[in-house]
C-alpha cells in the first residue's frame, strides 16, 4: 500500500470517501491497524487508560506519550500518523505548543499532532502549522477538560452550544488544521458543521455525517474484561479479551495436567553425548 499523505487525505475528502482512523498505543496495535488498511493511526492520550491503567488522560506524561508514539511509528508503514499532545504541554502559550509539537516529530516520530480546544487554541495551532507541523484539531467533547465540562457529556445539544462548536471549528480551520476530531456531538449538528467546513471532520460519537470516523482500538476489538462500561457510540467488532483468555486458560490447564510441552515442543540432543553426560 502507498504511504498516506496529507494529499491522500485531501483527495479522500474531495471524493467524499470516509477517512478511517484507529488509535494505537504500542508496536503490535500500530502494526495491526496499519495492516488492516487504516488511513490514519492516532496515538491518543486514551493510552493513559487502555495501556497504562490510569483513571483519566490528565495523568499521562509527555515522555510517556513520546515513548508510545515512537513504538507505534516503528510499526506503521502506510497510514498517516498523529500523536496526541497531553494535557499541560501546549495550553500555556503558542511557544510551549510548538516546542512540544517539535518533540513529537523528532522523538515521537509521528507525522502530525493533535490538540484539544477551539478558538482559544487558534494562535497555538497557527504557530505549530506555520513551523511545518500538521495539526489535527479536536472540538466538541474534549476529555482533557472533563473537570470543567462536568464529566463526559454530549456537546452542542442546544442552539447556542451547537453555534459555539461551529465557531470553534471555523476558528481552528482558519488557524490551519488539516482536519479535526468532532467528539460526542449530535449527528445532525456534526453533519451541519461538516458541511460548513472545507477541511475533513473525523467523528467519534458524532454520527455518519462526518468526513471520517475514529474509534479506540481496545474498545472496538473488545480487548477488555466483560462488564466494563462502553460509551453508546462504540461498536464492539471483536472479542480479543475472550480469545486471549481462552488461550491462556488452555495453557494453564495443559501445564497443570502435563500435556504441555509435548514431544514436538522439545529439542533433541546427540544421544551418546547425553548418555555420557548422565554418568
Ligand atoms: O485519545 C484518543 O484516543 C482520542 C480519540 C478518541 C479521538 O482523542
Ligand atoms: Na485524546
Amino acid at each position: 500500500r502507498k504511504k498516506v499523505t496529507l494529499g491522500t487525505l485531501r483527495s479522500l475528502h474531495r471524493r467524499r470517501e470516509p477517512i478511517t482512523v484507529m488509535t494505537a498505543h504500542d508496536f503490535p496495535s500500530g502494526l495491526v491497524a496499519d495492516h488492516a488498511g487504516m488511513d490514519m493511526v492516532l496515538v491518543g492520550d486514551s493510552l493513559a487508560m487502555v495501556a497504562l491503567g490510569m483513571e483519566d488522560t490528565s495523568e499521562v506524561l509527555l515522555e510517556e506519550m513520546l515513548l508510545h508514539c515512537r513504538s507505534v511509528a516503528r510499526a506503521v508503514k502506510s497510514a498517516f500518523t498523529v500523536g496526541d499532545l497531553p494535557m499541560g504541554t501546549y495550553e500555556i502559550a503558542p511557544e510551549q505548543g510548538l516546542a512540544t509539537a517539535i518533540r513529537f516529530i523528532k522523538e515521537g516520530r509521528v507525522q502530525s499532532v493533535k490538540l484539544e480546544g477551539g478558538r482559544e487554541m487558534a494562535p497555538t495551532i497557527r504557530k505549530i502549522t506555520t513551523a511545518g507541523i500538521p495539526v489535527l484539531g479536536h472540538v466538541g467533547l474534549t476529555p482533557q477538560r472533563q473537570n470543567a465540562l462536568g464529566g463526559f457529556r454530549v456537546q452542542g445539544k442546544t442552539r447556542d452550544g451547537a453555534m459555539r462548536i461551529l465557531e470553534d471549528a471555523l476558528a481552528i480551520q482558519d488557524a490551519g488544521c488539516y482536519a479535526m476530531v468532532l467528539e460526542a456531538v449530535p449527528a445532525d449538528v456534526a453533519a451541519l458543521i461538516t458541511e460548513k467546513l472545507s477541511v475533513p471532520t473525523i467523528g467519534i460519537g458524532a454520527g455518519a455525517g462526518t468526513s471520517g470516523q475514529v474509534l479506540v482500538q481496545t474498545d472496538m476489538t473488545g480487548n477488555f474484561p466483560p462488564g466494563r462500561f462502553l460509551p453508546k457510540f462504540v461498536k464492539q467488532y471483536g472479542n480479543v479479551w475472550g480469545e486471549a483468555m481462552r488461550a491462556i486458560e488452555a495453557y494453564r490447564d495443559e501445564v497443570k495436567s502435563g500435556q504441555y510441552p509435548a514431544q514436538e515442543h522439545t529439542y533433541p540432543a546427540a544421544k551418546e553425548e547425553i548418555e555420557a553426560f548422565k554418568q
